[in-house]
């Protein structure tokens, strides 16, 4: 078999597709050649934080979007690898909801047992990809940019993991141009401190509103407005939060909304999402799709429909994360190691039409949960994927829920049980709004004590 494999980014989902056939290799099966190309100088994908905002040392638009304290929003039992526990990494059972840094070391110990980072060459960012219908081939170009060098390599098969929670959504609200104070997407917040006693406006009511409005409340906003589109977020926010509707238009530093209520700010952050961005695949390669669990066009949400060659991970939205990253890289893997045959094309657009009809069908989170699972579920049987119990994770998916909308401020002090290997979780030793270091030295500080818990129950 020669067959030549292309990767392109080095995030969650490309790693896995690295470990995928690095588990091949070490049963003893031959695997094709493998390369991956990361235009960041490490891997972990959002994972990796960076200070920077706007383009990066060589001119690039900066991938990350994540922040100074942020921690997991869901469950880290909800998105553990199969075949990697967090015991196995950490020696110790951890909270339930760790912050980035502690993820981050997660996500590199398993790599780090493989010899992966072999495949990957860091600083290259991939520019172009044509498809050479004589040779069957991908030709991708690339550049180097740290020896400012371009470059071409050509593959079988063609897998992009670039991610989709980079490219800001930005719409435009009438007066927002004359507005005085600061705005920025939430691609480019990089923690709360820049908003101590301030007033602040969020438009947006998904996670990062939610979160993005929590932190700014926790580390000294003086009040945070969230401002929905659809649906409000709805739980029991604290005094100090409050959800009004959506900006209907700016007087220079009053927002005006729907509700016929106006109120001025010192700041605004867009929440309001991100682009599916491709700009290095030509029109009939792209996958074109808003936020969704099941896009349109990729069948199994892997393979894309128009040129199986073309292989796509982690472009659904989320609930499970790494574990849904690794059964699709196994599907793939399994699928380019020739193992099974897809159906015809008409067969695969009618199944890409179920999923997505019973996407539709969904209504509440609970039924969303439902739906990744049962996605998850169907992929497993194509694959030696290491079995875990998705009953029990999709439990675990709907007490969260439950548990966010009880108390949006001490969700994150719960703990829950591995389905992997049944450790339950410990308490941190800080509750989560008295937690302000998120660093892993003292995430993982055994000795700590939480001052502030002690000193409310009077024990010195
Ligand atoms: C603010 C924020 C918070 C989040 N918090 C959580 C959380 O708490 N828990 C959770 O499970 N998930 C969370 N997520 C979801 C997160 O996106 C996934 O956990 C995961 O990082 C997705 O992995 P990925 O590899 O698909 O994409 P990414 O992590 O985005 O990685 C894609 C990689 O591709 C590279 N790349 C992009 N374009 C090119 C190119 N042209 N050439 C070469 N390389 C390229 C990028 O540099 C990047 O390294 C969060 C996301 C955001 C935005
Ligand atoms: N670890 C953490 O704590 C953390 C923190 C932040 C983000 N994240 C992750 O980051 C990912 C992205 O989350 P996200 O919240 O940025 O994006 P998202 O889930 O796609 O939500 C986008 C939001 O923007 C709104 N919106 C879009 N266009 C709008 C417009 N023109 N006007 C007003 N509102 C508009 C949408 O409203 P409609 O409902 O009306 O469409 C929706 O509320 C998720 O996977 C999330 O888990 C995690």
């Amino acid at each position: 078999m020669n067959l030549k494999v292309g990767i392109i980014g080095a995030g969650p989902s490309g790693l896995a597709m690295l470990r995928a056939f690095e588990s091949e290799e070490k049963k003893g099966n031959k695997i094709p050649e493998i390369k991956c190309f990361e235009k960041q100088d490490n891997w972990g994908g959002m994972w990796n934080y960076t200070w920077r905002t706007g383009v990066g040392k060589y001119g690039e638009p900066i991938h990350g979007s994540m922040y100074k304290y942020l921690w997991s929003n869901g469950p880290k039992e909800c998105l553990e690898f199969a075949d990697y526990t967090f015991l196995e990494h950490f020696g110790q059972p951890i909270s339930s909801y760790p912050p980035r840094e502690v993820l981050f070391d997660y996500i590199q110990g398993r790599i780090k047992q493989s010899n992966a980072r072999k495949y990957i060459q860091f600083n290259t960012v991939a520019r172009w990809v044509d498809y050479i219908e004589e040779k069957k081939q991908f030709r991708v170009i690339f550049d180097d940019l740290k020896n400012n060098r371009t470059f071409e390599e050509y593959f079988d098969y063609l897998v992009v993991g670039t991610g989709h929670f980079s490219t800001p959504n930005l719409p435009f609200f009438k007066g927002i141009d004359d507005f005085t104070g600061s705005i920025m997407h939430a691609h480019d917040f990089r923690g709360a401190d820049q908003y101590i006693d301030q007033d602040i406006l969020l438009i947006g009511s998904s996670y990062s509103a939610e979160d993005i409005g929590v932190q700014c409340y926790k580390h000294g906003a003086k009040s945070v407005t969230i401002s929905y589109r659809t649906n409000a977020i709805d739980c029991k926010w604290p005094d100090g939060i409050t959800e009004v509707p959506l900006v209907t238009h700016f007087e220079g530093n009053k927002a005006f909304f729907k509700d016929g209520t106006s109120q001025s700010f010192d700041a605004v952050i867009f929440c309001t999402g991100y682009q599916h961005k491709f700009p290095f695949l030509p029109d009939n390669m792209r996958l074109k799709t808003k936020n969704c669990l099941y896009p349109d066009s990729i069948y199994k949400g892997v393979v894309f429909n128009e040129n199986p060659q073309l292989i796509y991970l982690g472009m659904q939205d989320q609930y499970y994360t790494f574990n849904m990253f690794d059964t699709q890289a196994w599907f793939a893997r399994d699928y380019m190691l020739g193992r099974f045959e897809l159906p015809s094309k008409e067969e695969r657009d009618k199944d890409i039409d179920h999923w997505m009809k019973a996407e539709e069908a969904a209504d509440t989170s609970c039924d969303h949960v439902d739906f990744q699972t049962a996605y998850i579920r169907d992929l497993m049987t194509y694959t030696d994927y290491p079995e875990f119990n998705l009953d029990k994770v999709a439990a675990m998916f709907k007490s969260w829920l439950k548990d966010k909308e009880e108390s949006i401020l001490t969700y994150r002090d719960k703990v829950y049980t591995s389905v992997m290997d049944q450790t339950k979780a410990e308490k941190h030793h800080t509750t989560w709004m008295n937690e302000l270091d998120d660093s892993l030295e003292r995430y993982l500080d055994e000795d700590t004590i939480d001052e502030k818990e002690l000193s409310k129950t009077n024990y010195y």
